[in-house]
């Protein structure tokens, strides 16, 4: 899967999601972009966006535990890195998409690429 937070800026259009103040240091949000379930962490004051479907047998992802940087799947225990989107252990062995987000005017802001 295509590490999206290695796109350079210019190549994503940025989607408003919600104030930064409605995503607490702990908390996660559940959006859907398009067709794309995403889940967005507030990790220590920083802000993470993957995909909410595990690439082993589509759980749902965003209601796993955290492990520092590591989210580990509900269903069997894969884990992926959420700055990444790599995944880190078995079962799973097909990276997440991860995107780039980032806090404009108090505004959560997710990147997708263009197009
Ligand atoms: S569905 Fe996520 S590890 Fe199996």
């Amino acid at each position: 899967m295509f590490n999206y937070t290695a796109f350079d800026e210019a190549q994503a259009e940025f989607v408003e999601i919600a104030p930064a103040s409605e995503l607490p240091n702990g908390e996660r949000l559940f959006v859907d972009l398009g067709d794309k379930p995403v889940v967005i962490f507030n990790i220590a004051g920083q802000f993470f966006a993957i995909g909410d479907v595990c690439t082993h047998d589509d759980g749902p992802l965003g209601d796993g535990m955290l492990e520092g940087f590591n989210v580990v799947c509900p269903r069997h225990g894969g884990e992926f890195d959420v700055r990444t989107g790599k995944v880190m252990q078995m079962p799973a062995v097909v990276d997440i998409p991860a995107y780039p987000v980032k806090v404009q005017d108090g505004m959560i802001l997710v990147g997708l690429p263009k197009g």
